[in-house]
C-alpha cells in the first residue's frame, strides 16, 4: 500500500483512466433548489406533488451519476444493496403502493420486478433473498432506468388527472414514498462506500477532503430535565414511530455539545479501549472478540499511520473530525471509559429542544452538514447556531443513544402492507438520532429515529456523550 503521504501525488495505475484516481466533487445535490411541500395543512395541490416527485426521484439519479454500471451491480456484503437495487425498490415502492391502486388499468412494467424489488414486505407475496442481491446482473443500471423512467412518466400523468379528493387520499402515500426514496438515498452512499473499500484500486466516488484539524475542548449543555414531551407534534411529515406525542420523566442530566472526535478515539485505543472486558457489554466485547475489532470499522494501520477509507479516498485520520463507522457496542464502551454515558433518545430530543434547535412545529432547525454540503464526509465541529449551545446536531454523523428502539406509548401499526415499514424491526436495535453527512436536505429532524443492530458499523454512526441523571459509571481510563 501507498505511504500516506505519497496519496495526493500518487499517478494513475497502469491501464487504468486518470478519471478513476479523480475526485468528483460535485454530484450536483448542492446546486438544487426546493420544490415546494404540503402547505400547513398538509394538503398537496397535483402540481406540488408532481414537482417534489421529479426533485427526490432526481436526486436518486445525481447520487447514482459518478458510478459505473459494473459499480452499481455489487453487492459486498450481505448488508449492502447494488445501488441499481437500490434505485429499482424506490421505483418498486411507487408502483406498489400508488400506481397498483390507482392507475387505470394498471399492468406491472415487468411482472418479475415485483418479486426481485420487494424488501420485506411479507404481506406482498415471496421475493427474492436479499444476500443475493449482488448475483442480479440483468436488469442492468440502464434498464433500471428505464424502468424508472417508466413508471416515473405513469406517477404524473395519474396525479395530474386526479380529482381533489383521489388526491389528498393519495398524498400521505406518496409523501412517504418521497422520505422512502430520502432513506434509501442516503443508505445508498453507505452501501457504496462499502462497495469501493473493497477495491484495492481505492476508487473515488465525490467529496473532498478537508485539512486536518486540532479538537477543541469539548463542553456541556445542562438541562433541568423534568416531565417533558417526545415525539413528532403533527406539523408536517413524520414517520409512523414517531408518534404518539407522550410524556417522559428526565432526571437532571447533561449533553456533550459536540461529537467524540478520532482525536479522542485514538486515545481510547492507546489507553487499550478494544482490550478491556470490563468497560465493554458483554453482547459487545464477545464481538469485539470474535470480530477482532482493534479500530472504527474504515480504519487501517499503515506503516505506523492510521488510514480512514472516505467516498473522497483514503486518507489519514483527521483528529478534529468526529469517529465514524463504530457500532453502539464501541460508543458506549468509550462512553464508560470517558466516565460518562450514551443519552437516552428522550434526553437527545429534549435537549435539541431546549436549545432551541426545534420547536413545538416540528420545524427543526437543521443547520449541519447533510448531504448537500457534497462533503459525504463528517467534518470538525464549527460553532453552533446563533443562541444555541449544542454543535454537530443535524448531520455529520448518526448519534447512538442508550435506548432500544421500542414502540411509544400508543404506537399503532398501520393497516395493510405498508404496516410492516417500521413497526415489525422493533426488536433488538439501538436508536440513533440527528442524520449525518449522507443524509438528503429536508430528511433530518429532531424527531427522526433511526435504529441499526448494536453491533452494525458501515452505517454512518458516531458519538455524543451525556452524563448526570442516572448515575454515572466510576471513570475507567486508566491514565485518568
Ligand atoms: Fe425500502
Amino acid at each position: 500500500m501507498t505511504a500516506p503521504q505519497d496519496r495526493r501525488a500518487e499517478p494513475p495505475a497502469s491501464g487504468s483512466s486518470a478519471e478513476d484516481h479523480v475526485a468528483r466533487h460535485h454530484t450536483g445535490l448542492a446546486a438544487l433548489g426546493r420544490a415546494p411541500e404540503a402547505d400547513a395543512e398538509g394538503r398537496w395541490t397535483a402540481e406540488a406533488l408532481v414537482q417534489r416527485f421529479d426533485e427526490v426521484r432526481g436526486h436518486t439519479e445525481l447520487l447514482a451519476a459518478p458510478l459505473s454500471p459494473e459499480d452499481q451491480t455489487v453487492q459486498s456484503m450481505p448488508d449492502v444493496s447494488p445501488t441499481k437495487w437500490h434505485r429499482a425498490h424506490v421505483t418498486w415502492f411507487f408502483e406498489t403502493f400508488v400506481l397498483a391502486d390507482h392507475e387505470r388499468g394498471f399492468a406491472p412494467f415487468q411482472d418479475r420486478y415485483w418479486f426481485l424489488f420487494n424488501s420485506y414486505y411479507e404481506g406482498l407475496g415471496p421475493r427474492y433473498s436479499r444476500p443475493d442481491r449482488g448475483l442480479i446482473t440483468r436488469p442492468g443500471a440502464h434498464d433500471v432506468g428505464v424502468y424508472r423512467g417508466n413508471v416515473d412518466a405513469r406517477f404524473r400523468d395519474l396525479v395530474s388527472g386526479l380529482d381533489e379528493g383521489t388526491l389528498r387520499a393519495l398524498a400521505d402515500t406518496v409523501e412517504l414514498g418521497f422520505h422512502h426514496e430520502q432513506q434509501h438515498q442516503e443508505l445508498l452512499l453507505m452501501d457504496v462506500k462499502h462497495v469501493l473499500s473493497r477495491n484495492p484500486m481505492e476508487p473515488v466516488y465525490a467529496g473532498r477532503r478537508r485539512e486536518p484539524g486540532t479538537p477543541d475542548a469539548l463542553g456541556w449543555l445542562d438541562v433541568e430535565g423534568g416531565l417533558v414531551e417526545v415525539g413528532h407534534r403533527g406539523h408536517g411529515f413524520g414517520f409512523d414511530n414517531e408518534v404518539p406525542l407522550h410524556r417522559q420523566w428526565l432526571e437532571p442530566y447533561r449533553v456533550a455539545d459536540r461529537l467524540v472526535t478520532n482525536g479522542e478515539w485514538l486515545e481510547f485505543m492507546a489507553d487499550g479501549g478494544y482490550d478491556r472486558h470490563e468497560l465493554w457489554l458483554y453482547d459487545g466485547w464477545n464481538t469485539v472478540r470474535a470480530e477482532g475489532w482493534r479500530a472504527p470499522f474504515y480504519w487501517t494501520q499503515v506503516d505506523g499511520v492510521w488510514l480512514e477509507h472516505t467516498l473522497h479516498g483514503t486518507w489519514p485520520v483527521d483528529p478534529a473530525a468526529p469517529v465514524s463507522h463504530v457500532s453502539h457496542y464501541e460508543a458506549d464502551a468509550y462512553a464508560t471509559w470517558a466516565g460518562a454515558r450514551l443519552p437516552t433518545e428522550g434526553e437527545w430530543e429534549h435537549a435539541v429542544r431546549v436549545d432551541g434547535q426545534a420547536d413545538d412545529t416540528d420545524a427543526s432547525r437543521v443547520v449541519g452538514n447533510l448531504a448537500d454540503t457534497e462533503a459525504f464526509h463528517p467534518r470538525a465541529a464549527t460553532p453552533a447556531p446563533d443562541g444555541s449551545v449544542l454543535r454537530q446536531v443535524y448531520g455529520d454523523c448518526w448519534e447512538w443513544t442508550a435506548s432500544s428502539y421500542h414502540p411509544y406509548p400508543g404506537f399503532a401499526v398501520p393497516d395493510g402492507a405498508i404496516g410492516e415499514y417500521n413497526g415489525k424491526f422493533m426488536s433488538g436495535q439501538m436508536v440513533l438520532r440527528g442524520g449525518c453527512a449522507l443524509t438528503p436536505p429536508g430528511h433530518a429532524r429532531a424527531t427522526y429515529r433511526n435504529f441499526f443492530p448494536p453491533a452494525a458499523r458501515w452505517a454512518l454512526s458516531g458519538v455524543r456523550l451525556a452524563d448526570g441523571g442516572a448515575p454515572s459509571p466510576t471513570p475507567r481510563k486508566a491514565t485518568a
